[in-house]
């Protein structure tokens, strides 16, 4: 189909659905066709920098030859096995993950994506704790089913059905809008949300679920300090700590998982987004002992593709290929390069309120006046259509529709961060009428 064929069949046989349909919806957007690396073409040609890493899915670079090379291989010996049974590259994921992780993380589940993996993060810890109440921030994002799009409380879903009952909101610290600013200022809104908490599920809640730095909701990390203090009040109800580590595991941000940065390790993590190399496979992370009681008396649960050998041996390859390159390390200093080039824009362009991020997960915020903080959407939105049109792809995010996030692959070079910062600096000034 040629591309006026392409957009009139989507225009009939789609559900314009997606997960995000206010910024620019996919029927005025680009069709893709074809990628390479941290490049993607659409249907006419034109080549776009991909600082979205598709859906984050792609950090090891689009099409990245060692996960092809797997998947081609794993094709012809198993695609798909059963779901009762064990098969190899599902036996040899859970290994190669755990030969990552610090002592107690061991066991893995295999799931399709970071919504079953959240969703199954709930259910275990639910059982293991024999409690139902599950608590998250006020600006998590961690999923569309029904369970974790209930626990997104970032996103409000008029007209979506009922919500789930027994999940509670905690307001989250977000250190540049803060109004509590000062010493462990993040310990007030921990104190806060756990009073709420204790009131909502006065034997404790099952588990508290966070992302150790929020993407969708801002780009905003949390404070080592909030997190130390959220894991000890949990151990001191018998409550289980989550991390959704979707967006900041397996090296993105400067470490292989975000909790190894952080200093407290949780009771479950998350993984999905890039674990598949770009294949659909996300994993529930835990302990022995949760393992073990969560599934005490039998735990029917999984989907009929949650360890499909082809996307498994996929996730082994992804590891293989973070660590042997020390992507990790890649990922620090890309995110260092960028971030001192934003900074120097930050000194021309009063709109560039904060930055922020680590490694290839970075973010900036927008703002009208740097001194009330003042919400800059309007410009957001126009700089982030300028930039579509030049050639680069990012989100624009966050509560107040005023941060972008990029989220390079870590296979970006220096060159094309610094093309991504001059399409920035163009559409920066063209929408503030600037020559
Ligand atoms: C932190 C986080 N958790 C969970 C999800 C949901 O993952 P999926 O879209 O694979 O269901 C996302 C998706 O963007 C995410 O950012």
């Amino acid at each position: 189909m040629n591309e006026k064929e392409l957009r009139e069949a989507a225009r009939k046989h789609i559900v314009p659905a997606g997960i995000l349909t206010d910024v620019v919806p996919a029927w005025e957007g680009p069709i893709f066709a074809k990628a390479k690396g941290s490049i993607v073409w659409d249907t006419a040609g034109k080549e776009y920098l991909d600082f979205n890493s598709g859906q984050m899915c792609s950090a090891l670079g689009h099409n990245n030859p060692r996960i092809t090379k797997t998947i081609r291989e794993q094709a012809d010996v198993l695609t798909h096995a059963s779901s009762v049974l064990y098969n190899v590259p599902q036996i040899e994921l859970a290994k190669r993950i755990a030969d990552t992780l610090d002592p107690p993380l061991t066991r893995s589940l295999f799931l399709q994506s970071g919504s079953d993996a959240n969703e199954a993060a709930v259910l275990l810890a639910r059982r293991a704790t024999k409690r139902n109440g599950v608590g998250a921030l006020s600006l998590a994002f961690h999923g569309f089913s029904d369970v974790t799009r209930a626990l997104s409380f970032f996103g409000a879903s008029p007209g979506y059905g009922p919500s789930q009952p027994d999940v509670h909101a905690l307001p989250t610290p977000y250190c540049y809008r803060c109004p509590h600013k000062g010493e462990s200022c993040c310990l007030a809104p921990l104190h806060y949300g756990l009073e709420a908490l204790d009131k909502d599920c006065p034997g404790g809640p099952a588990a508290v679920i966070v992302e150790p730095l929020i993407s969708a909701g801002g780009v905003i990390e949390l404070p080592k300090e909030y997190l130390s203090g959220l894991k000890t009040e949990l151990e001191k109800r018998g409550s289980l700590l989550i991390y959704d580590e979707a967006q900041t595991g397996l090296g993105k941000l400067g470490t292989m998982y975000a909790y190894q940065h952080v200093g407290v390790t949780p009771d479950m993590m998350t993984l999905s987004k890039h674990l598949g190399g770009g294949l659909a496979v996300s994993a529930l992370v835990t302990t022995d002992e949760i393992s073990k009681t969560a599934t005490e008396g039998g735990l029917m649960y999984g989907h009929s593709h949650g360890a499909d050998p082809i996307c498994c041996a996929a996730g082994t390859a992804s590891i293989d290929e973070i660590v042997e390159n020390d992507f990790p390390k890649r990922a620090a200093e890309l995110g260092e390069h960028w971030q001192g080039r934003m900074r120097s824009l930050q000194q021309k362009y009063e709109i560039i309120g904060d930055i922020r991020g680590r490694g290839i997960l970075q973010g900036i915020e927008l703002v009208r006046d740097r001194m009330t903080k003042e919400p800059a959407a309007k410009e957001a939105d126009s700089i982030f259509r300028h930039c579509l049109k030049d050639g680069l792809l990012f989100s624009l995010r966050g509560r107040l529709k005023n941060v972008f996030r990029f989220v390079p692959p870590f296979t970006t070079t220096i060159a094309e961060l610094d093309k991504a910062v001059d399409i920035m600096e163009g559409a920066t000034r063209k929408t503030l009428g600037l020559k």
